[in-house]
């Protein structure tokens, strides 16, 4: 029986994972556990309630204003423990969070080999995002198997000099998760969302990224506010990520608006179905660029790059940058040309089908079946060896 460890931290982890753990699970083969960092807590227990997840192994770690420097140390010590406990066999992570690099780190000073859900993403700045870009590069220089939702992220690896025989596209595991939550009927009603009017145009937001902290932030919600003064027919739905620097910035552009609708964030499945009713979609997010033009919205995205450039080259997302009068501009334009809106929503999503989860646990038994196979083999030739000893003496 392979024991396979899967650790996450956070909310966006939690979700790209769910579809995969509910998988592997089901294997035979496979002895599968969960250890979650809890780097988030409200929001990730939102998501472990949605899928039915109990993890085995909870360091309940997060703290309000933590830094980077705490989420490491903690994980990094935490997981020490946990992979001395369970002994895995392989330990998988996702993406890039403070706590896949510290899950990735422990898991290569106890040497387990370590598989990356969502490998190959790059912007090829440092500090952008910050500090993501350096945990998935770093994730992926101790990794072992790289499940990589495009080929652009497989031809990232390679250029890193990965080998190949290592790498598999997949997909992205998060179209997996939302054709699971989506097609569950819900009515929005009871979200904190009555007073909205769908019979305007909607725009979902949100807004979270650590190198959009302070100014950027700002100048983002004032382009928004601008749109909001200047055009009757616009409601904003925002739901507040729980970061206290992220909900006072928003209280500081946002109080009094009433056409801004700051709720509390909402569990993945009434997310989904917001997204889906709404016109367009402004996020500094890395899931929903994915998300939401599988349901045909297009994505203003609140950044100055992305990690996700197959989705601009689809033309289903584009970067609206963190400036006021460039946030503006990109969301009238879409507001008012509906034949550039129609271009954004018709494109073809390129993350995938909905079966990387199926794909990811295909191929770690392929593997594992491999394994069983050399191990055959080599017994069978130690048998042989021996029986010919026997014979000439
Ligand atoms: C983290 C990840 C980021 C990911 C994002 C998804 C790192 C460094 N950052 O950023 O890559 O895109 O999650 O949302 O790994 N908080 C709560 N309750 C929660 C969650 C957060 O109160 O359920 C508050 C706490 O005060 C916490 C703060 O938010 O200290 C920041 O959380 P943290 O995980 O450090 O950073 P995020 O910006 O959420
Ligand atoms: N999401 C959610 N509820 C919300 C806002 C977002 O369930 O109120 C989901 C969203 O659909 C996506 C994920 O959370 O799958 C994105 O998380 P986040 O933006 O926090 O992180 P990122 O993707 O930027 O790492």
């Amino acid at each position: 029986m392979k024991k396979i460890l899967m650790v996450f931290g956070t909310r966006p982890e939690a979700i790209k994972m769910a579809p995969l753990y509910k998988i592997l699970a089901k294997e035979p083969d496979f002895i599968v556990r969960v250890a979650i960092t809890a780097q988030h807590r409200e929001m990730l227990d939102q998501v472990l309630d949605l899928f039915k997840i109990v993890p085995e192994y909870d360091l309940n770690m997060m703290k309000e204003g933590q830094t980077l420097y705490d989420i490491t140390a903690k994980a990094l010590i935490g997981l020490r423990d946990v992979l001395a406990d369970f002994e895995p066999d392989l330990v998988l992570v996702h993406g890039d969070t403070t706590t896949t690099l510290a899950a990735s780190l422990a898991a290569f000073y106890a040497s387990i080999p370590l598989g990356h859900v969502e490998a190959g993403l790059r912007t090829g700045d440092k500090f952008a995002p910050y500090p993501e870009e350096m945990n998935r590069c770093l994730t992926d220089v101790l990794s072992d198997f790289y499940f990589a939702p495009t080929k652009q992220n497989r031809d990232n690896l390679l250029l890193e000099n990965i080998d190949d025989d290592k790498i598999f596209i997949t997909g992205n595991t998060v179209i997996d998760a939302l054709m699971m939550t989506i097609k569950e009927p819900l009515s929005l009603d009871e979200f904190g969302l009555a007073d909205v009017d769908w019979n305007k145009k909607v725009i979902l937001l949100t807004c979270h990224r650590r190198e959009n902290w302070g100014e950027p932030m700002l100048e983002i919600f004032r382009g928004i506010r601008d749109v909001v003064e200047n055009r009757e027919e616009v409601d904003v739905v925002f739901p507040v990520h729980k970061n206290p620097r992220v909900r006072k910035a928003a209280e500081e552009i946002f109080a009094g608006l009433t056409r801004v609708h700051r709720i509390e964030p909402l569990d993945y499945h009434p997310f989904s179905h917001l997204m889906a009713r709404s016109y367009l979609v402004l996020t500094d997010s890395g899931g929903i660029q994915e998300e939401a033009p599988a349901l045909g919205k297009p994505v203003l995205v609140l950044r100055d790059t992305t990690e996700r450039p197959e989705a601009v080259a689809a033309g289903t997302v584009k970067i609206a940058g963190t400036g006021r009068e460039g946030v503006r501009r990109e969301t009238l334009a879409l507001l008012e040309d509906e034949e550039q809106y129609k271009r954004m929503a018709m494109q073809a999503n390129p993350y995938g089908d909905g079966t990387a989860c199926n794909q990811i646990c295909d191929i770690i038994k392929i593997r594992e079946n491999q394994q069983k196979i050399i191990f055959f083999v080599d017994f069978l030739v130690v048998i042989l060896i021996w029986q010919y000893i026997i014979l000439v003496m």
